[in-house]
């Protein structure tokens, strides 16, 4: 691990100048706030937080920090779900807060400029007016300047792409302190190294998002919603592999097992039937072909019950339910913590994960809800444990270990969404293989001091500390 600089009196003081004072926080309180984000990886304050204004403070605090060889790490809403803003070296945070602004809708070409603290809900809150929607949905009101390093996706994706797809150019400022611009607004592109997309997913580890260009889509008049429940899991992943087989074009076709249905139920008093769950939405109203052919497909594969939520009301509730399924299961297992597993395969591997998941979750007697974005072929499996007792940690890891190195075999992914973080080092390596050299000389190039959001990603000798480290 490169020697880092322990923050001083007179860094702190840089600090205020470069800023305001009342812009730059060591109290308790303040780096309490950002010492965690969702997931239960070990809780690490940063030493101080600021909250830049503008591009160019964000430029300035960067450049004396990589004189200085102190950790950067950016934050938005911590609402990750890997470690990914854990300054686990400590350092200065950049909270991005106060840089959330719509810089301008350019409606005609369906695009927006933005800051990158501004949160999803909010956007589109605003984007709304115009008809125009950010597409990407992670369940979180995670902050587009979250979403673009995360790479984030969620129950559009299989309509819409994933946050990559949607991102046409960024600002970014570098360790070193410059400023660049990549990519462009026009909608196709063939010059050059694509550094766009080098920086998307990069997790704050190559440089600073200061602004985004951001893809918009019209809001639909009409979406319907269908949920299809199945007497065997293997029917209902079936329907899902068929779907997408058939060439139709879901909204959104998500997979809840029986358990985790039951656990929406008992945490929001909702009524689903309590059956392996194919949830379906087409844009349109409920006789639209697609979503016809679709509930045709799942009645082949022997689905019992099917419920429509229908009008906007009813549908927005499905959705907000599905999106809280982390939340109710905190409440429905209080004091137990949850790996968030999150591989992604090629759609017709998914039974094979699914079923092989299960298996292994068996054999090491653990408990896991498993749902997920099954159109896309990726599986949430979330493992509730007791994040006290090292022998239940040990079991979490190696069954997470094995579903994720089959995941890897079937030529998919160990994160479809969530990033590598802290928790998915373990894995880049298999993964990657001699790509992963790449992506180091990458890192080294546009990071040579390593102070952008060290720890993350790559599983370095000298940060082995926190590889179990599943909570504080
Ligand atoms: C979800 C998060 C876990 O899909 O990605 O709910
Ligand atoms: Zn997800």
């Amino acid at each position: 691990m490169p020697a880092y600089t322990p923050l001083t009196d007179e860094h702190l003081a840089f600090l205020r100048s470069c800023l305001s004072p009342d812009r730059v926080s060591t109290s308790a309180a303040d780096r309490d706030l950002h010492a965690r984000d969702q997931s239960f990886h070990a809780v690490r304050p940063p030493d101080v937080i600021v909250w830049p204004e503008t591009t160019e403070e964000v430029s300035n605090v960067l450049r004396y920090a990589n004189r200085q060889r102190i950790p950067v790490t950016p934050w938005g809403a911590g609402s990750s779900l890997e470690g990914n803003p854990i300054a686990v070296n400590g350092g200065i945070m950049l909270d991005f807060a106060r840089m959330n602004r719509i810089v301008s809708v350019r409606a005609e070409d369906f695009q927006v400029d933005v800051q990158p603290g501004i949160t999803r809900i909010e956007l589109n809150k605003a984007l709304a007016r115009y008809g125009l929607f950010f597409t990407p949905e992670p369940g979180a009101d995670a902050t587009i300047g979250g979403m673009i390093a995360n790479n984030a996706a969620g129950v559009k994706t299989i309509k819409y792409g994933a946050t990559k797809d949607n991102v046409l150019r960024l600002e970014v400022v570098q360790a070193s302190g410059a400023i660049i611009r990549v990519g462009t607004r026009a909608r196709k592109d063939s010059s050059g190294y694509d550094l766009l997309h080098l920086f998307v997913g990069s997790e704050g580890t190559l440089g600073v998002i200061t602004e985004a260009t951001l893809k918009l889509a019209p809001i639909p008049a009409d979406f319907s919603a269908v949920l299809a429940a199945f007497e065997s899991v293997e029917q209902a992943i079936q329907s899902v592999v068929d779907i997408v087989g058939a060439g139709l074009e879901p909204s959104a076709l998500e997979f809840v097992d029986k358990e985790t249905v039951e656990a929406l139920n008992r945490d929001k008093s909702m009524s689903f039937v309590v059956a392996p769950t194919v949830i379906m939405e087409f844009i349109g109203a409920s006789d639209t072909e697609g979503l016809q052919m679709a509930l045709e497909i799942c009645k082949e594969n022997g689905a019992t019950n099917f419920a429509a939520a229908v009008g906007r009301e009813e549908r927005n509730k499905l959705w907000e339910v599905r999106h809280h399924t982390y939340e109710s299961l905190v409440r429905l297992h209080p004091g137990f913590a949850q790996k968030i597993m999150d591989v992604a395969v090629p759609i017709s591997r998914y039974p094979e994960i699914v079923l092989f998941a299960d298996e292994v979750l068996a054999q090491h007697n653990l408990l896991g809800y498993k749902f997920g974005h099954a159109g896309d072929g990726n599986l949430h499996i979330n493992i509730i444990h007791d994040p006290t007792d090292p022998e239940q940690l040990d079991r979490v890891e190696r069954a997470n270990g094995i579903i994720v190195e089959r995941a890897i075999a079937l030529e998919g992914t160990a994160t479809g969404e969530h990033g590598v973080g802290i928790g998915k080092r373990r894995f880049i390596i298999q993964q990657h293989g001699p790509a992963l050299d790449v992506m180091r000389q990458i890192k080294g190039l546009l990071d040579p001091n390593c102070i952008l959001n060290p720890g993350k990603i790559f599983l370095d000798a000298d940060d082995m500390t926190d590889v179990s480290s599943d909570r504080a």
